[in-house]
């Protein structure tokens, strides 16, 4: 018999008191916060390290803004605060800097806006990202806002019968829809990447652990999740898709403007984000460092 009680809910932290050393502001109710009293192009003294910590664990997603003169090994110093750097295979870098990866839109590009729609990164590979810090570099006068959603939130949200449900599922993952056999490679800009590689499936638990909190949250997401392993195409597509509706739903999320210089840093694992494709006819250029080589950990280890 699977354990399906939490006794802990996601609820109970308070997000915004008891720091010492930053002032954290939570945007809503559901995810996001700004944190003042930082400054990234200095060096961040462990007790300031801790409450950012703190507060990314208790607010899925925080953000700094003003952080003008950010150099990008200030930037990849930053993201290193959050765990070891794993690049994402099929996104480019900055010359001379592999680990900086280009989030750009010309605006003449009239392909689909990379990252538009619900979903986590990479949830293809054998260890998705588990964290992302974006900086903007230069961004619309208004527009290309990112959204977010709160996966234990959604995940506390459903009944007690359908978490226990779906504590017990597996997620079939690939990159298929972006660069599998049959994918056009050209709808979105992305390095040119092996079908083979896009067609590989990886399993992931459907509810997950997550290490910073111990709390469950919901981890699948409609660009890469193409399956549940065991349930035939119309059972997994119906699941799914409750899923993906329940998740998106306006209580679970929340967005944020972006301003020049403003760094961001998600939970790739509780949250999912999507990029709002809004702003055709403007420029949008922002830098991105990924964290990972993490296992995820499912209900029963
Ligand atoms: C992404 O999904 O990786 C990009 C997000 C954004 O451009 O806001």
């Amino acid at each position: 018999m699977l354990d399906t009680t939490t006794t802990r809910s996601w609820r109970d932290y308070d997000r915004a008191s008891g720091y010492e050393h930053i002032e954290v502001l939570p945007l809503n109710g559901a995810v996001l916060a700004e944190i003042r009293g930082v400054d990234l192009t200095k060096p961040v003294p462990d007790e300031v390290r801790e409450e950012i910590m703190r507060a990314f664990a208790e607010n899925l997603v925080i953000f700094f803004r003003g952080q003008t003169g950010l150099t990008r090994e200030q930037h990849i110093a930053c993201a290193e605060m959050f765990g070891p750097l794993q690049k994402i295979p099929h996104i480019f870098s900055v010359d001379d800097y592999p680990d900086v990866q280009i989030v750009e839109r010309k605006p003449d590009d009239t392909r689909m806006v990379v990252g538009n729609g619900f979903h986590n990164d990479s949830t293809y590979l054998e260890t998705p990202p588990t964290s992302v810090t974006m900086r903007a570099v230069e961004v619309p006068d208004h527009g290309g806002d990112t959204a977010f959603a709160n996966l234990y939130l959604a995940y506390e949200a459903l009944s007690e019968p359908m978490r226990a449900f779906c504590d017990t599922l597996v997620g079939v993952n690939s990159a298929s829809v972006l660069f599998g056999s049959g994918a056009d490679q050209k709808r979105v800009m992305m390095k040119e990447m092996d079908a083979s590689e896009g067609d590989a499936e990886v399993e992931h638990p459907i509810v997950c652990v997550h290490p910073r909190t111990g709390l469950r949250h919901l981890f699948l997401n409609p660009v890469y999740t193409r399956r549940l392993k065991g349930f035939s195409e119309a059972e997994s597509q119906l699941i799914l898709r409750f899923l993906h509706d329940h998740i998106k739903q306006m209580a679970f999320t929340g967005r944020v403007r972006w301003e020049k210089d403003t760094v961001l840093v998600w939970d790739n694992w509780a949250a999912q984000h999507s990029a709002i494709a809004d702003y055709q006819g403007q420029y949008r250029y922002l830098e991105r460092v990924t964290t990972g080589h993490v296992e995820l950990r499912g209900v029963n280890g």
